[in-house]
């Protein structure tokens, strides 16, 4: 068994466009101090992506002056995600899960975001209601490279 420590970060930044590499980036190099494997760092780094995307273009429709907020929380070899907004909300939470399922047909979506996430990661789920935001929460485990050899 590995000893259990635990490392926490959180991040908050404009619902603009630009910032969605910030924070993929931001992200992965946080949870590279559990030493993933390169396929577990870019299932993350996608995951981030479709979670902030899905902040700037559905909870706050493209207006740049929302908050997108991030945590992280290490702890062993389990990492714990939040993406939070404040925008709009979802109506339909089961709905909106499903495959192929967007409100946004007639741009240029296919409605995997969430099905994306829910298959990268190995615990996933939406708290929404319609006006008070959307939170994202995320687990997943990190089998470590160095485990191998202590
Ligand atoms: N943060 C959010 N705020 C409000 N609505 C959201 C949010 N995230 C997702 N939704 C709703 O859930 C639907 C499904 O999201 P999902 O990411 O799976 O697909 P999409 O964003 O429409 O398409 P894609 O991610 O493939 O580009 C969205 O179309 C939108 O209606
Ligand atoms: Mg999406």
């Amino acid at each position: 068994m590995m000893e259990h420590e635990m490392n926490r970060m959180s991040l908050q930044f404009l619902s603009r466009s630009e910032n969605e590499a910030f924070a993929r980036i931001t992200v992965a190099a946080f949870v590279s101090q559990m030493d993933p494997t390169l396929e577990e760092l870019t299932d993350l780094k996608t995951v981030i992506s479709e979670a902030v995307t899905n902040c700037i273009i559905h909870g706050y429709e493209n207006k740049p002056d929302g908050m997108v907020s991030i945590s992280a929380e290490i702890e062993g070899e389990e990492v714990t995600i939040t993406v939070s907004d404040e925008g709009r909300g979802i109506e339909d939470i089961e709905l909106a899960r499903q495959p192929l399922y967007t409100s946004k047909p007639d741009m240029e979506r296919s409605g995997m975001g969430f099905t994306i996430m829910e298959n990268f990661m190995d615990q996933f789920e939406v708290v929404s209601a319609p006006g008070a935001g959307t939170s994202i929460r995320m687990k997943k485990r990190i089998e470590s490279k160095k485990a191998l050899y202590n």
